[in-house]
């Protein structure tokens, strides 16, 4: 389908890939919820290809020149520049409720794919149709996606919160431990692919409309490549600072399509790398350096670090032999598909097919199961009830009520307001399972097993547990009443730098006796020692709470760890508690509940 040297059978290619967020200054917390950025750079031996996608595969705007609005409602306010990075206030809310072909994406944003667990578990979209080319010049429709071959995964929005404040750089933590200890990454390049039919619709979705998805069910994604990554960056600044990504690095077999946002793109990229990188030769930063050679006539400016030889950069010359000249097809040159203009009038106008707003936003909330469906009614709730002005909240709740009528009144009741009637009839949609992320196991290499001991635990069955872990790659953390070891293991946490939110799932290994820092009568995070349970630490209820809370695998071993569990307030006969004796039976069974991510049956979900 296309003729990318890079993309045929057997070829590998180096890749520079920076994952961002949108919301957020330089600094601000990983984990607040918003869209990332999914930037991917090819170094192909045919020049570079860079794949700019996000984690969503709709955008806010139809039209590039929205950009700046969009942007600068979802910011921070400009009187005082807060809050940062989130989209709970009023201004965002203002914007997407008065720009109604915002819906779709901000029920996205409102789902659980707004606060992802990790990059590592993070799927990645090119939002845009593109076109792809073969060798003889016929032309197939294409949106690229990215699989993560750990699944796809979120945080709950309460842990998100906890992690914002105890460990902002969550996100870039993990993935710089998990490629730092050989977990490397991985993701399956995959195309949904459509006739090049000139209306350029599939099943009457219009392709060139980036706020509309394809449904899997529809046009199944066919995988042509896999990603590893397999290196972190050697110097933060020189290379994930100063990558410069741009739409317009294509390669011959990949055409761009005339999606107005994606022609806005090719524009504005550009304008802004020119000042961020302080002139227009940052393409010789050794991270934005092409593989293949380049002979260009680009001379002088800022920071030029090319002696170029010759007298003639200019064409026609006699001078340097004709060169250097544009390669064609003749010498496989990039060549633009060409394409037929219809005889029409150019106005300033948005295609009729643009006009649906909320078809696929009803489409994704359809699509999601119960417990999901109760995630985004608390976002949206949280997020409106943080707005001040009550114009604004009402007029979003129209926009769910044109929406979904059981969301629309799960969030009025939050919100304490009447719930408004549809203004526009909706047409009936199909869900697409493909969007949920829940009930597909997935593999748990590289998550996190918290495994709390004390001084009375039996560190024989510890150890043994350590390593049935790592043998399940699972990585396992110590954590122990102080620092240094116990018995023969290492603490990789103490009572006091422990957080729930670094576990993927915990196991209790014994009674948690309090450490010698433990303050139970103060210790804020502890709360009333009398209801954190019998003798525990009062650190280690608190943890064991917001495990259960979170659903996520918690283990017990031994009987000293079962009265911290029921000190906690935890029924041992939860849904996703597992009571063992035996250390390669308990990591036998939290594995395979994490490969579920979470237990999400712990709790009885509100919706349908
Ligand atoms: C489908 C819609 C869009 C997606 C998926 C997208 C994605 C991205 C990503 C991933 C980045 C960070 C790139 C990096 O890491 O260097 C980025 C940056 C940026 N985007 Fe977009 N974007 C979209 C729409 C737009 C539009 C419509 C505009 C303007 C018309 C725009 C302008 C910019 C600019 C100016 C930057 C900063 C680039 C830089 O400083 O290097 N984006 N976008």
């Amino acid at each position: 389908m296309s003729r990318a040297g890079f993309l045929a059978e057997g070829t590998e290619t180096p890749v520079f890939v920076r994952f961002s967020t949108v919301l957020g200054s330089r600094g601000s917390a990983d984990t607040v919820r918003d869209t990332r950025g999914f930037a991917v750079k090819f170094y192909t031996d045919e020049g570079t290809f860079d794949l700019v996608g996000n984690n969503m595969p709709v955008f806010f705007i139809q039209d590039g020149i929205k950009f700046p609005d969009v942007i600068h409602a979802a910011k921070p306010h400009p009187d005082r520049e807060i809050p940062q990075a989130q989209s709970a206030h009023d201004t965002f809310w203002d914007f997407v409720s008065l720009h109604t072909e915002a819906q779709h994406h901000t029920m996205w944003n409102m789902s659980d794919r707004g606060i992802q667990a990790s990059f590592r578990t993070m799927e990645g979209f090119g939002v845009h149709t593109f076109r792809l080319v073969d060798a003889e010049g016929s032309t197939t429709l294409a949106k690229f996606h990215w699989k993560p071959r750990a699944g796809v995964h979120s945080l709950v929005w309460e842990e998100a919160q906890l992690a914002a404040g105890g460990d902002p750089d969550f996100h870039r933590r993990d993935l710089a431990d998990a490629i730092e200890a050989g977990f490397h990454p991985q993701w399956e390049l995959g195309v949904q692919t459509f006739p090049d039919t000139p209306e350029q619709m599939f099943e009457g979705i219009d392709l060139l409309d980036p706020t509309k998805l394809v449904p899997e069910e529809l046009a199944p994604v066919q995988p042509i490549g896999l990603m590893t990554l397999t290196a972190n960056p050697t110097n933060f600044f020189a290379e994930t600072e100063q990558v410069a990504f741009h739409l317009g690095h294509l390669v011959p077999g990949i055409d761009v399509t005339n999606d107005p946002l994606l022609q806005a793109r090719l524009f504005s990229y550009l304008d802004t790398q020119l000042t961020r990188l302080g002139g227009p030769n940052f393409d010789q930063i050794p991270v934005n350096r092409a593989h293949a050679p380049v002979n260009d006539m680009l001379r002088d400016g800022f920071h030029q670090h090319a002696v170029h030889s010759g007298v003639a950069p200019y064409r026609p010359n006699s001078l340097d032999g004709g060169c250097p000249f544009q390669a064609g097809a003749d010498l496989d040159g990039y060549v633009e598909v060409p394409a037929v203009v219809e005889q029409a009038q150019k106005v300033r106008a948005v295609a009729r097919s643009f006009d649906d707003h909320y078809s696929q936003a009803w489409l994704f909330f359809r699509s999601m199961t119960p417990v999901e469906k109760d995630h985004i009614i608390g976002a949206y709730t949280f997020e409106l009830s943080k707005c001040y002005e009550q114009v604004i909240r009402e007029r979003q709740l129209q926009c769910l009520a044109n929406i979904d009528t059981e969301l629309c009144e799960a969030v009025a009741r939050g919100l304490g307001m009447p719930v408004p009637a549809a203004t526009i009839p909706l047409e009936d949609v199909s869900p697409s399972p493909a969007l949920s992320q829940v009930g597909t196991p997935f593999p748990v290499d590289g998550r996190k097993l918290g495994i709390v001991v004390d001084e009375g635990s039996d560190m024989g069955s510890v150890a043994a547990m350590v390593e049935a872990a790592r043998s399940s790659n699972l990585v396992p953390f110590v954590i122990a009443p102080r620092g240094g070891t116990i018995g023969d293991l290492v603490a990789d946490r103490t009572y006091a730098t422990a957080r729930s939110f670094e576990y993927d799932a915990l196991v209790l290994a014994g009674a948690a006796a309090p450490a010698v820092d433990a303050v139970p009568s103060l210790d804020a995070r502890g709360g009333d020692p009398a209801s954190a349970g019998a003798s525990a630490d009062p650190r280690i209820p608190l943890i064991v709470g917001e495990v259960w809370r979170h659903c996520k695998v918690l283990g017990v071993l031994g009987d000293p760890a079962a009265r911290v569990l029921a000190g906690a307030g935890v029924p041992s006969e939860g849904a996703g508690v597992v009571v063992e004796q035996d250390p390669a039976e308990m990591v036998a069974s939290v594995v395979a509940l994490l490969s579920l991510h979470r237990v999400w049956d712990r709790f009885v979900p509100q919706s349908a």
